[in-house]
């Protein structure tokens, strides 16, 4: 099968090009990627030789057309995906993650592609008290509240349309937060692994009581792997940990102990202007039709992820540089 993957050099993206490339050789993978701020073609050097590379911009029809021709599969990954940024500047989110996600798929009703899988996010729904302990399940009714949200809520509708109007074979994912290799030095734990490998603080918003569910990326791969085997067009399928309840302060807390660090490394900040409370997802539909379970415990992968960013600072070092530290200071001000 010829498969096109979206984002291929972002965080995800790169990951599943790996994983997918490694456990289907046989298969011809090219990857559609604009190399943005948040791309990186080191990302993907291991496995050069394995996939097929094209640098283009998911809103170009023509650019997607070549793209997509021959392939029978799309994997769609690239997206604007930080929510700090999307508070700054929404502008981006809605051309990318509205505009070109609806490009991709009036070239893949053209083309005849016979599964177009969206990667999305929980962020879709909103946010949880953190009185109870409820769950979203794939029923639960959106309320995207950051433009990030808002925009990937648009492209999850839009993509459900296409199934609805014209019979495209499509499928959706709704994953948790992930972490591990290649995780862009601005989101929380590859920021915080980071800042203390460099011997600075970790900016924790508000009181860092909020919650977030945590995946191990190769999971997440995993997981898209069952559904585009085994899932039904149409469908949604929530992936996450499962049952897994940590505050971000509770993370960090976890990530200073691995790290030989006390809580002088923290610094509490000013909150996320309309910051999301908690985010829970009901695993029960992928695990019960699609036998999909997550298998890497938290603990696990986090220091499978302080592993990786205390021997790869040559993938990180040269990120946290140049255009990173303007970003850094105005998101953060001097500190750091
Ligand atoms: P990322 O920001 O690391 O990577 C995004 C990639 O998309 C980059 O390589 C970038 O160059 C590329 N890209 C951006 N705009 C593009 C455009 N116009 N044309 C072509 N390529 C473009 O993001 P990520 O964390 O790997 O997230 C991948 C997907 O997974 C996103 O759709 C995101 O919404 C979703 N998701 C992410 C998480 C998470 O925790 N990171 C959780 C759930 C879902
Ligand atoms: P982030 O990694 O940006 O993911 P998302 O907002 O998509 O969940 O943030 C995870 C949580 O950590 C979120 O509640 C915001 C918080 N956070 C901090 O406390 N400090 C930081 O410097 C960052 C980037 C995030």
């Amino acid at each position: 099968m010829k498969l096109l993957i979206t984002g291929g050099a972002g965080f995800i993206g790169s990951n599943f090009a790996r994983y997918w490339t490694t456990q289907h050789p046989e298969d011809t993978v090219v990857i559609l990627d604009k190399l943005t701020y948040a791309g990186n073609l080191q990302n993907i050097a291991d496995i050069a030789t394995r996939v097929t590379f094209v640098q283009g911009d998911i809103c170009d029809t023509e650019t997607v057309r070549q793209a997509m021709s021959g392939c029978s599969t799309v994997v769609h990954f690239a997206a604007e995906s930080h929510v700090d940024r999307s508070i700054a500047n929404p502008d981006v989110f809605i051309q990318t993650n509205v505009l070109g996600t609806h490009t991709l798929l009036r070239v893949a009703r053209e083309l005849d592609i016979a599964r177009f899988h969206h990667v999305s996010t929980d962020e879709v729904l909103g946010q949880l008290p953190l009185e109870t302990n409820e769950r979203w399940d794939e029923n639960s009714p959106y309320n995207p509240r950051s433009p990030y949200s808002a925009s990937k809520a648009a492209s999850d509708h839009l993509v459900r349309a296409y199934h609805t109007t014209y019979g495209l074979p499509i499928t959706i994912s709704n994953c948790a937060n992930n972490y591990g290799p290649y995780l862009y030095p601005e989101k929380l734990l590859s920021l915080a692994i980071t800042n203390l490998l460099e011997g600075k603080k970790v900016p924790i918003y508000g009181a860092g009581d909020q919650v977030r569910e945590w995946l191990y990326v190769e999971d997440h791969c995993r997981g898209i792997e069952a559904i585009l085997q085994k899932g039904t067009a149409g469908e949604t399928y929530f992936i996450g940990p499962g049952e897994q309840r940590v505050t971000n302060l509770e993370l960090i807390q976890k990530v200073l102990g691995m790290m030989g660090k006390n809580e002088n490394s923290l610094e509490f900040v000013a909150d996320r202007p309309g910051h999301d409370q908690r985010y829970a997802l009901s695993i029960a539909k992928i695990e019960r039709e699609l036998g999909w379970h997550p298998t890497v415990a938290l603990d696990d992968g986090l220091q499978r992820m302080i592993d990786w960013y205390s021997t790869n600072d040559i993938w990180w070092k040269p990120i946290k540089s140049g255009d990173y530290k303007k970003y850094y200071a105005q998101q953060y001000g001097t500190r750091g």
